[in-house]
C-alpha cells in the first residue's frame, strides 16, 4: 500500500501585483457583469478568455427558470470562444463575480462541471490554460486546469 499526495501550484497575489496583460483581462471580465442573466441567484459571474491571436472573448452566466438549463460564465465563454475561433487556443481565462452590489471578496472558483469542460479544452488544444481567479482584491493564479481538477477523467480512459 502506498500513499499518494497530490499538490497544486497556485499563486496568490493582489490585483496590483498582476502583470499588465492579466490585469487587463481581469478588468475585461469585470466590465461585463451587467451582461449576466442571473435573475434567480443575483450572483453575476463574468469570464474573459484571451486567445492566442490576442482576441478577448467575454461570457457570463445565463440562468433559466428550469435551473439546470442555465450555464455558468466559464462554459459560456470557452464554448463561445471555441465556436467562434476553433483554430485559436485559449491561453488565459479570468473569472470574477459580482454579488450584492460589489465584486465578491474571495476569488471565485469554477464549479466541477466547468472544470471538466476547461480540462477537455486544455487537452483538446494540447496547451495549458492559465486561470486567474479574481476576488475584490486577492487573486489566485493556476497555470493549468489540471491543478484544480486532480484525478480527472478524460478520453484517455477510452483507449
Ligand atoms: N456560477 C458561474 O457562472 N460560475 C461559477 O464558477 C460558479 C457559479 C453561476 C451559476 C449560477 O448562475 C450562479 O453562479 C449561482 O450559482
Amino acid at each position: 500500500m502506498k500513499k499518494i499526495v497530490i499538490s497544486a501550484d497556485i499563486t496568490e497575489c493582489s490585483k496590483a501585483e498582476l502583470e499588465e496583460d492579466d490585469r487587463r483581462l481581469v478588468q475585461s471580465a469585470e466590465d461585463f457583469f451587467d451582461h449576466a442573466y442571473a435573475p434567480y441567484s443575483k450572483f453575476k459571474v463574468s469570464a474573459a478568455a484571451l486567445l492566442d491571436n490576442g482576441f478577448i472573448i467575454n461570457g457570463t452566466n445565463q440562468e433559466n427558470a428550469a435551473s439546470p438549463s442555465g450555464t455558468c460564465a466559464e462554459r459560456t465563454t470557452v464554448f463561445y470562444a471555441n465556436s467562434m475561433y476553433p483554430a485559436n487556443k485559449v491561453t488565459t481565462l479570468a473569472i470574477s463575480a459580482w454579488y450584492d452590489g460589489q465584486i465578491v471578496k474571495n476569488p471565485i472558483t469554477p464549479c466541477g462541471s466547468c472544470r471538466q469542460v476547461l480540462l477537455e479544452t486544455e487537452r483538446r488544444y494540447g496547451s495549458p490554460i492559465r486561470i486567474i481567479l479574481a476576488g475584490r482584491d486577492k487573486c489566485l493564479i493556476v497555470n493549468s486546469v489540471s491543478d484544480i481538477l486532480p484525478l480527472n477523467f478524460d478520453s484517455s480512459f477510452f483507449d
